[in-house]
């Protein structure tokens, strides 16, 4: 109904329509509105018929796409992808449905096969390894810091994917990247690097050959733990395969969650800042308590891939995530440290501006078998600790009463 007319309406039309579709003004939001609209209007229906066709570029349907997702998207690309030309982002209603449009854009199928880091999110783990065979796919965990063994996994079972995870969840090992692509690469396989520990401010796979990167953005990206959100950057080649799967799939980003996300990206680096200067003091604070028997954190001069994280990462840090296992404690007496936290939060997420703990065998890797979790090497004396923005001396002074009590 054109606008002129709806003072001659019902009262039910006009409450209806009145206030919508208001022509546009001569101004400019400075920040990205928030577009909860489902679907999209042209004064054309030819206009329509060309988005639907892509023969022009626009909106139709919000599964297909919508602006404020759109806004969301160009700046992930141009975060994660800004060295790789024709890079494209995609945002999904988490980090797990990201992970897994990118393996299907990848090709897994049954018959196929996925090669696989064992240290991998719990969730993403049971993913690959549970569902993905249920589903006819073949699975190999390989240790992914082994380029022998990574290699002759690759031969053996020739996958159409390898996944791994920058720096790991939750014992910090870091991936060789580039040396992976090239094997990956070399073997037919695509790259799948789930980059979420590490953020776009320290380190962009896809310039060092990765094909896909994913995001929980639920972490650093949104940084405040309001928001669960998943993204994928690729290359132009893989751009249109993940563009048609979630018009099939839908397992998209919706607009209020995209805005929230778009406002957290805004001040990443100057959070991440701060996280890795407080995970490096913490991490070193742990290494001299003899409560402790191991601190796991790639900016340690001891980590054993301390230089691969240097070369990875350069100047910027090295994380904001560490872990350490708490001298000959099992699960009863982490729950005690956890439950005498005052000010570090024992919640089950990572990357928030709040300081984060987390007991790794009860909840990120949950689904894992006890067997299995062994022979990763998570075991009941092993907690995960994300950096807040607080006052580091705050935080240790927080670690500090809730271990000596
Ligand atoms: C490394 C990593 N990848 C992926 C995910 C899954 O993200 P989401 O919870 O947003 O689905 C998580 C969640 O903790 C994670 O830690």
């Amino acid at each position: 109904m054109k606008k002129a007319r709806l003072q001659d309406t019902a009262f039910m039309t006009r409450a209806v329509h009145a206030g919508e579709r208001v022509p546009p003004a001569d101004f400019t939001p400075v920040a990205t509105p928030i577009h909860p609209t489902v679907g999209f209007l042209y004064e054309s229906i030819d206009d329509l018929d060309a988005i639907f066709g892509t023969s022009r570029e626009g909106y139709v349907y919000q599964r297909y796409g919508n602006p404020t997702v759109a806004a969301f998207e160009t700046a992930m690309a141009m975060v994660e992808g800004s060295q790789t030309a024709g890079a494209a982002a995609f945002a999904y209603a988490s980090g797990m449905a990201g992970i897994h449009a990118a393996l299907l854009a990848a090709g897994v199928r049954a018959g196929t096969a996925i090669v696989a880091a064992l240290d991998l999110y719990g969730a993403t783990y049971t993913l690959v390894r549970n569902l993905l065979t249920q589903l006819g796919a073949q699975a190999k965990m390989v240790d992914i810091a082994d380029l022998a063994e990574v290699e002759a996994a690759l031969a053996d079972v020739r996958p159409v994917a390898m996944i791994a995870e920058t720096i790991s969840n939750p014992l910090l090992k870091v991936a060789d990247v580039p040396a992976l692509a090239t094997l990956a690469h070399r073997h037919g396989a695509q790259l799948l690097i789930d980059n979420t520990f590490a953020s776009p401010y320290l380190f962009n796979p896809l310039a060092s050959g990765a094909d896909y990167v994913v995001h929980s953005a639920t972490k650093y990206i949104g940084g405040h733990g309001d928001v669960l959100a998943g993204v994928v950057i690729t290359t132009v080649e893989n751009r249109r395969k993940l563009y048609e799967l979630n018009k099939l799939v839908g397992s998209i980003l919706g607009p209020f969650e995209a805005w929230l996300a778009l406002r957290g990206l805004k001040t990443l680096p100057l959070r991440m800042r701060q996280q890795c200067a407080n995970a490096a003091r913490v991490a070193g604070w742990l290494a001299q308590n003899p409560g402790i028997r191991q601190v796991n954190y790639p900016g340690l001069a001891a980590h054993p891939q301390h230089a691969l994280a240097q070369k990875l990462m350069g100047e910027r840090g090295y994380g904001g995530m560490l872990s350490f296992e708490m001298a000959d404690a099992g699960q009863a007496r982490v729950f005690r440290f956890m439950e005498r936290l005052q000010l570090c939060l024992p919640a089950t997420t990572l990357g928030d501006i709040y300081t984060l703990v987390l007991h790794p065998a009860t909840s990120s890797h949950r689904s894992l078998s006890e067997a299995e979790r062994q022979a990763i090497g998570i075991r009941p004396g092993l907690v995960r600790l994300s950096a807040g923005i607080e006052e580091v001396e705050d935080i240790i002074a927080d670690l500090a009463q809730a271990l000596g009590g």
